[in-house]
């Protein structure tokens, strides 16, 4: 097995080893809306729970390649709320295509055809046919690494769920390296 030591490795070789050691990582589809009304939908893959008790999540969210903010990070910050959609096999392709960077006045939840249901706490729309769905406030923004990426804290504050999803996670996707990911379909239970 190889080592490199970071402080004196290069960046583009660290990152790559990030993406494909920190696996297979959990995706946040999230649907915001700006001030202006567009609802816009987004997948984010360093996501990840925090705490249960309150439930608490976390999401960091990069810049745009021009160093802008990118729509779910500015929604965010501008209407403190969010759902967080599970992502799962059916979705891949359109997940993938959200994933593209559209004008802000540009809604991927039109250009794309996906359906969308009214949420219970939030304004932002939870994505219809997912198993499950968390409505988020925003409990705060922190600014970490030379980006610098805006890690968002949310709270969450509804949650939609299928029957299924408490005995099986089967279906429901993750981020590997690249442009890989993994579809679980295989679960083992330790008593
Ligand atoms: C599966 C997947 C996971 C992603 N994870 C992240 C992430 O964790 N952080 C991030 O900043 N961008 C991530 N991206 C890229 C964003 O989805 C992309 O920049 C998108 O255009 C942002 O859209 P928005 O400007 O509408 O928010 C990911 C893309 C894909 C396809």
């Amino acid at each position: 097995m190889k080592v490199i030591e970071v402080a004196k490795g290069n960046e583009k070789e660290v990152t790559t080893l990030i993406f494909n050691t920190v696996v297979p990582r959990p995706i946040a589809w999230i649907t915001t809306i700006s001030a202006c009304g567009v609802v816009n939908l987004a997948p984010f893959s360093f996501y990840n729970a925090v705490t249960t008790r309150p439930p608490l999540i976390f999401v960091s969210i990069g810049k745009r390649k021009d160093g802008k903010e990118k729509d779910t990070a500015r929604n965010i910050i501008e209407t403190g709320e969010f759902v967080v959609n599970v992502a799962t096999k059916p979705f891949l392709e359109k997940i993938v295509k959200t994933g593209e960077s559209l004008p802000p006045e540009e809604s991927e939840v039109e250009k794309f055809n996906i359906e969308t249901a009214p949420a219970l706490k939030v304004k932002p729309p939870i994505v219809k046919g997912v198993p499950a769905a968390l409505e988020c406030k925003l409990r705060e923004t922190i600014n970490l690494g030379d980006t610098p990426m805006t890690v968002v804290i949310g709270e969450v504050v509804a949650i939609h769920y299928t029957e299924e999803i408490t005995g099986s996670s089967k279906g429901i996707i993750g981020r590997l390296g690249g442009k890989r990911y993994a579809v679980i379909n295989d679960e083992i239970e330790i008593i």
